[in-house]
């Protein structure tokens, strides 16, 4: 290779090594929880995501922004459906139900949300009902074309005044042949007393992560635990916010019997039902091992509006009402609460972030006068061991208050601000809360008018995410931790890409992206200490960062190749790592720049690992090709 270099003049700076020598000591001790994971209501990521519910709509929530309505529901069997608010409902919380009118056989069926997968597995589904019926009930799982996966006879347990839960399970014999299935309900009409039957929360849930009820989708869970994120930052990102003040994410309408939790309308454009609340975020960070990085609601929503400072107290007692829910002993008010609903053990929360991107919606001139004082006021002084997060770093950040950094851009202008923490100090460390090359090079920037983002993560904009991360770990002191944004996509109802993880209701489709690729690998390869190196070269086109991992006493170089014109030969060298020590190289590359992991399709990003042996004076040389991202650890 090095033969061809020589012939062409404008390749030759390469013909020979940038030499890069890495210090014993005189590193940072690495802050941070590194690479973690972000949950914002958006793209079905939770609800008809994340959230394994197969019915969507199950309960007829609405809100003044988005009515209730039959959306994925229809009739079977000739009947009628209406939508009732009875003066008696099944809960405050669950106003609207559905009245189902008919002659012999009458029912409803549910398309899922795009879809229900349907494979030999136990399904566990229960629905309320009212009104006097002596019949039996059919629940089944169906093809569109009538074909029947498994059906279950439940025994009418209904009376004419109350609402009663009918629970049933569901065990396929075979796998169908595509997720085009529908589930499907129907009673006996003429064995009711007039034709009808009221109908609420119909639900029904595949085996979940853990086994947990109302709990998770296995293979998300699984893309997840296979990337292994240090944090969870939720509730949102936008969806915290709310687009108006009364539609903020309220902690305590999430939590409890899923009778008791309202919905809400979310920021992107669709109903929730509040069914993954904040204790499900929680036991999500348990299944995952992940630290909370719990997000506070701080008085702006995103229509701009702003609470004003004499308005405010009731928005911090909130956030430390919500903060005792999670921590407090079972002795205090919400403590106890918590206890009640299954968790008597407190969690531990060590991060809150207030607000979301206050810098934003005319946010800022409140945020530094009054509201992100407030919160870090009480919030410090009653919990003096959470490091309060500010949502921004466009302010001057009061005591040891950390920020938070947001980057959504074209991928040369992540290579451009590879050195943006060189000049930070420590005092007040960095979330880099939502991360993602969205639009490809247009030699501007994101234009946020164009809503044609790529549909996935490329690969070319993912070694551009690797070369900005290397410039944050070289400064991991600053660092907290880094995620990219948003992290699920359901590709059937979506309104923002590019996601990390995407999905439709068929788990075998599930795409880990480029960037998980990348991600995957620096997560895996964690540094402990960074360590001072110095090279004859500048960074560019090859990009870097050196440490060391003190439990495994492996030294760690982390690398990527963004526009070269060549092979990039690296000779490189750890003080105190002598002759004969060997490393492994894992190179990631991909067939080209616009190359993408897309739902159902194969992975496009190889990796490569070899083992090398260091040379005379423990030199390690390789070679890494234009548009990699590369990790050498020594063993
Ligand atoms: C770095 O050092 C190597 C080995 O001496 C040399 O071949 C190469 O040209 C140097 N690179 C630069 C940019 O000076
Ligand atoms: C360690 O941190 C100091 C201060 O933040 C910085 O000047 C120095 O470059 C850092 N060292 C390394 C190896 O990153
Ligand atoms: C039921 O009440 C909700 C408000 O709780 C309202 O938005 C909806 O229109 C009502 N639906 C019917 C069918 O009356
Ligand atoms: C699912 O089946 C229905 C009924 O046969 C059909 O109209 C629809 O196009 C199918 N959808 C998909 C995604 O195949
Ligand atoms: C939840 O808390 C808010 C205050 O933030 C309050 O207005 C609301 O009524 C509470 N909801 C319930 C169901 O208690
Ligand atoms: C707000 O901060 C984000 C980064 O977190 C930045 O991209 C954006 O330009 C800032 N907006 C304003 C109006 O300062
Ligand atoms: C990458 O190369 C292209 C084409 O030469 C150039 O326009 C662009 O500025 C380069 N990007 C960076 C970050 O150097
Ligand atoms: C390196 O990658 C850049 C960005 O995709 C591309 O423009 C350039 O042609 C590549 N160079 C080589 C030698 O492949």
């Amino acid at each position: 290779m090095l033969a061809e270099y020589l012939l062409l003049p404008l390749l030759a700076s390469y013909a020979s090594a940038v030499q890069i020598s890495v210090a014993k000591s005189g590193g940072n001790v690495t802050t941070g929880l590194q690479y973690g994971a972000m949950e914002e209501e958006i793209n079905h990521c939770g609800e008809g995501g994340l959230y394994a519910e197969l019915i969507r709509n199950r309960a007829f929530q609405g809100s003044t922004t988005y009515p209730s309505n039959l959306d994925a529901w229809s009739a079977v069997g000739g009947s009628t459906l209406s939508l009732q608010n009875l003066t008696d409902p099944l809960s405050s919380a669950l106003p609207t139900s559905v009245r189902i009118t008919g002659k012999g056989t009458s029912g409803i069926s549910n398309t899922g949300f795009w879809g229900i997968d349907v494979r030999p597995q136990k399904y566990s589904g229960s629905f309320y009902v009212k009104g006097s019926y002596k019949g039996s009930f059919t629940a089944s799982l169906q093809a569109s074309n009538g074909e029947v996966f498994a059906s279950a006879q439940v025994s009418s347990k209904s009376v004419a005044n109350d609402w009663v839960q009918h629970e049933f399970t569901l065990t396929p014999k075979k796998k169908a042949s595509s997720s085009n299935n529908t589930f499907v309900l129907t009673f006996d009409a003429s064995k009711t007393s007039g034709g009808s039957l009221d109908f609420n929360l119909i639900s029904l849930f595949p085996p979940t992560w853990n086994n947990r009820p109302n709990g998770m989708r296995r293979d998300l869970m699984q893309a997840l635990q296979d990337l292994g994120p240090k944090f969870l930052r939720f509730p949102g990102g936008n969806n915290l916010e709310g687009q108006t003040i009364e539609g903020r994410w309220k902690w305590n309408e999430t939590i409890g019997p899923l009778t008791q939790r309202p919905g809400r309308a979310t920021t992107w454009g669709y109903e929730e039902t509040s069914g993954m609340g904040l204790v499900e975020y929680m036991e999500w960070c348990d299944d995952l091992g992940m630290e909370p990085i719990l997000a506070v609601w701080a008085g702006l929503a995103l229509n701009g509006n702003v609470v004003p400072e004499a308005e405010l107290d009731v928005y911090v007692q909130d956030a430390l009402d919500e903060l005792e829910f999670l921590t407090g002993s079972v002795d205090t008010k919400y403590g106890a609460l918590r206890a009640k609903y299954g968790h008597p053990k407190p969690w531990t929360i060590r991060y809150v972030e207030v607000g979301n991107e206050d810098n934003l919606s005319s946010g800022l001139s409140s945020y530094k006068s009054y509201r992100f004082q407030a919160f870090y006021d009480a919030i410090t002084k009653k919990y003096p061991n959470i490091q309060v997060l500010a949502s921004t770093i466009d302010m001057t950040l009061p005591g040891n208050a950390g920020g938070d950094y947001h980057l959504y851009d074209i991928p040369d202008n992540f290579i451009t601000k590879f050195g943006m923490f060189d000049s930070y100090s420590d005092a007040h460390p960095i979330l880099l809360g939502e991360i993602a090359a969205t639009e490809y090079n247009n030699g501007v920037g994101i234009d946020w008018s164009n809503t044609h983002f790529s549909l996935y993560p490329w690969w070319l904009g993912s070694v551009a995410e690797a070369v900005f991360l290397l410039g944050a770990e070289r400064n991991a002191d600053k660092i907290i931790g880094t995620t990219y944004a948003p992290f699920l996509m359901n590709l059937d109802s979506y309104e923002w890409s590019p996601t990390m993880i995407s999905f439709n209701s068929n788990p075998d489709d599930t795409a880990k992206s480029t960037s998980w690729h990348v991600y995957n690998l620096f997560n895996k390869n964690h540094m402990t200490n960074t360590l001072p190196a110095t090279s004859n070269d500048t960074f560019g086109p090859l990009y870097y960062a050196t440490g060391v991992n003190s439990k495994t006493n492996s030294h760690i170089f982390k690398a990527a190749v963004y526009n070269s014109t060549a092979d990039v030969p690296v000779s490189l060298t750890f003080e105190g790592v002598g002759r004969g020590t060997t490393a492994d190289l894992t190179i990631l590359t991909a067939p080209s720049d616009v190359s993408m992991n897309a739902v159902g399709g194969a992975n496009v990003v190889q990796s490569q690992t070899t083992k090398i042996k260091a040379g005379k004076q423990g030199v390690f040389s390789f070679n890494l090709p234009n548009l990699s991202v590369a990790v050498l650890t020594t063993n």
